[in-house]
């Protein structure tokens, strides 16, 4: 047989069939509500303690909710179309697996280093979070770090480590590495908590309600609601993680798109009515702070909630934790697993991908342990974009490949929604800084001679 093209490896798509039972060696154990929790557990996380209040203050005025509301339109869009490829494909590795089936081995790679970079940066910067929320309620005990362990490398500033976010990090890596059933049931008893704290701020704060606050509703006009989708989408993230579950879940086809979409729903909902009260507790331009909604709080006289909202806060950010590392987990597994990265990654002991788990937390400890990442936080946005853009226009293909057959959930409204979809991804990715677009191209040019240097040569 003569040797493969170079075009014919870039785009070489693996064979469905063999696909679907790459992953016999992974349990099924999960359920709907287990997906919704898992779900739930990604999506809500620092967005909505910070973003209804900053985004507000600075970018969209009392018309956050209009901001929620746009944003989460193009997010179910994109879901949908996750949902119906979960649904057609329920295989590890989510969008990477999506792109190689129907676009070939290199979109495939680009769709999975983007996603790369969505899930580890995202827990990395929420591990930051998770870390100053953390120092925050124990120093109301009287308990303080000492300086050098409490933020990344900087010794000019005497900083050396961010100790508590490497630490909660490794604990969620060895609580993975025991199993899904025991992370799935400490998962979902933190998503209660979180839920519960959510709710009660929303009932309180619903007292304290001055509509005078609302006006003027839009006062940074309809570019203000435009830019502020750009910037509360980051509290969208994570629904995606859910197909990252595939091989692990009980009947996919239905399983997988009700989780993903439930999710959806319901964070859309928190999301609203968390902006609608928080920015009718206070005036807007108060909220440009740290905490917005311990801040709104302490401004109606309320200090023991605010409490409790920190520990609600913290256990939002451990459970994102938790499912994007489990995420992340897999889709190296699934990426290593196709030979696109050394096959040790793709290796299954105990029905667990140990070697690509314990790799993925120690890059994740290590980024928010020691790297400053205030400059990186919006390449996880584009990332996300990039990948949701390629998995929407992925339904066309989809839909004609003659080896896939899906008797489950499909996109309603084909092809004008999954075009539709496809062309809002790019209009929140045009509404990002050129700083964010320059980074985002140095680091898919590291992917693009990584995949040159190894992949090519070696994937299957
Ligand atoms: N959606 C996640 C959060 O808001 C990333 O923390």
């Amino acid at each position: 047989m003569s040797k493969p093209s170079f075009w014919q490896r870039i785009t070489h798509k693996p064979d469905v069939e063999s696909t679907l039972n790459a992953d016999h060696q992974l349990a099924r154990t999960l359920t709907t509500r287990d997906l919704i929790a898992l779900g739930i557990g990604a999506v809500i996380g620092t967005g909505i303690f910070i973003l209804p209040g900053t985004v507000a203050a600075t970018t969209s005025g009392p018309a956050i909710t209009l901001a929620f509301v746009l944003a989460a339109v193009v997010c179910s869009l994109a879901a949908m179309c996750y949902a119906e490829f979960a649904s057609a494909l329920p295989v590890a590795g989510s969008a990477y697996a999506y792109g190689s089936i129907v676009f070939g081995q290199l979109v495939g790679w680009v769709i999975g280093w983007a996603l790369i970079l969505e899930y580890m940066l995202a827990v990395a910067v929420v591990s930051t979070s998770f870390s100053a929320y953390f120092a925050s309620l124990i120093s109301g005990f009287g308990l303080h770090l000492p300086q050098a362990i409490s933020g990344a490398f900087d010794p000019a500033h005497g900083t050396y480590i961010n100790l508590i976010a490497v630490l909660v990090i490794l604990l969620i890596g060895s609580m993975l590495s025991r199993g899904m059933n025991t992370s799935m049931a400490v998962n979902r008893a933190m998503v209660l908590v979180k839920l519960l704290i959510i709710g009660i701020f929303v009932v309180v704060g619903a007292f304290y309600i001055k509509p005078v606050n609302w006006h003027p509703f839009m006062p940074f006009g309809v570019k203000g609601i435009l830019a502020g989708a750009s910037l509360v989408f980051f509290a969208y993230l994570g629904f995606d993680a859910v197909s990252a579950s595939a091989p692990e879940v009980k009947k996919p086809q239905k399983t997988l798109p009700r989780g993903i979409i439930g999710t959806l729903i319901i964070a859309t909902i928190l999301y609203v009515l968390v902006a609608i009260v928080l920015t009718g507790m206070v005036k807007y331009t108060h909220l440009n702070v740290a905490d917005p909604v311990s801040f709104a709080l302490n401004f109606i006289h309320q200090p023991q909630l605010a409490g409790i909202i920190a520990v609600g806060a913290l256990a939002g950010m451990f459970t994102m934790m938790v499912t994007m590392i489990y995420s992340s987990s897999r889709l190296v597994y699934a990426i290593g697993r196709d030979g696109l990265l050394p096959k040790w990654f793709g290796e299954v002991k105990n029905q667990l991908p140990h070697h690509a788990l314990t790799t993925v937390t120690i890059v994740i400890a290590v980024l928010g342990g020691l790297v400053p990442l205030t400059q990186l936080v919006n390449l996880v946005n584009i990332g996300t974009l990039i990948a949701f853009a390629i998995v929407s226009l992925g339904i066309l293909p989809l839909r004609k490949h003659e080896q896939i057959h899906n008797p489950g959930f499909k996109v309603p409204g084909y092809p004008v929604v999954p075009v539709v979809s496809f062309l809002f991804c790019l209009l929140l990715m045009s509404q990002l800084s050129k700083e964010t677009w320059m980074m985002s191209l140095i680091w898919f040019g590291i992917g693009l001679l990584i995949y040159f240097a190894y992949g090519f040569r070696h994937g299957k």
